[in-house]
């Protein structure tokens, strides 16, 4: 089967003073979760759709879905972990109850990113039934500079080798179970970015084509912007211009 994973365990301590996290802040009519599950649920390669959210807001997700989402049969809630590699974790637990097959793959997908598109979900699809494990990325307009003291510049890789990672990330189960249980403690610290762990245990991450839409909203001005596109009247306030 093939399942997507809205990951919505966070806080969104960056976006500063709401009273809900940013994924079910309202935007075009409905939470910005929503957009994401609705992409997840009408792709035809999706079997089921399952969203890890943080334990103190899941009757909060349980109420969005009886109100938005009120027929989908293919939906499960449940509560994320602790840090975002944990909530994949139990979302995997979740997937090995409803199908637990060996050729399960699992396309992960951040619940603020509400312009995630149809074509990005099947790329994923695809590139990780045949490679194992793949990476959405936009290639880097910007020049990346690296330092590792955040004092001076310790590198500037090649402009044309960069680019910067964006969702959906997407894996077999049974290599995602194998590579995490492969962690240590004090590797699961540090790495947050589920590639990463891939790559840290040899397996190359192969590259699926993001979008500059597929932003991720982080800071209150991703959020304006969201807003914006789907289409809501955002007053431009004067310290704006
Ligand atoms: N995430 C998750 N489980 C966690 C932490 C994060 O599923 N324990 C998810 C977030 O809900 C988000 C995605 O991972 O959809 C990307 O993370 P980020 O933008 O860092 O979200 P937050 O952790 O909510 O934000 P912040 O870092 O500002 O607190």
């Amino acid at each position: 089967m093939v399942f997507g994973a809205v990951l919505a365990g966070g806080k969104g301590s960056r976006m500063g003073n709401y009273t809900v996290p940013k994924q079910f802040l309202p935007a075009g009519g409905k939470p910005i979760i929503v957009h994401v599950v609705e992409k997840f649920l009408v792709h035809p390669e999706i079997d089921y759709v399952i969203v890890g959210v943080n334990p103190e807001w899941l009757q909060h997700m349980t109420d969005i879905v009886e109100k938005y989402l009120p027929d989908a049969d293919r939906l499960t809630v449940i509560a994320g972990g602790a840090d975002r590699n944990s909530t994949i974790a139990n979302v995997i637990e979740e997937i090995n109850r409803i199908s637990g097959n060996d050729d399960d793959i699992v396309v992960t997908h951040d619940a603020v990113r509400p312009f995630v598109t149809l074509k990005m979900i099947s790329d994923n699809i695809r590139i990780a039934s045949e490679h194992g494990v793949c990476d959405t990325v936009v290639p880097a307009t910007d020049t990346i500079v690296y330092s590792d003291n955040h004092e001076f510049i310790t590198d500037v890789p090649l402009r044309s080798n960069t680019y910067q990672g964006q969702t959906p990330q997407s894996f077999k189960v049974r290599l995602f179970e194998k590579v995490y249980s492969e962690m240590t403690e004090a590797e699961l610290k540090i790495v947050t970015d589920a590639c990463k762990m891939f790559m840290m245990k040899g397996y190359p991450v192969y590259l699926a084509e993001g979008h500059v839409s597929n932003f991720k909203i982080t800071y209150p001005e991703d959020y304006k912007m969201a807003q914006i596109f789907l289409g809501d009247n955002v007053g431009v306030n004067e310290n704006d211009q």
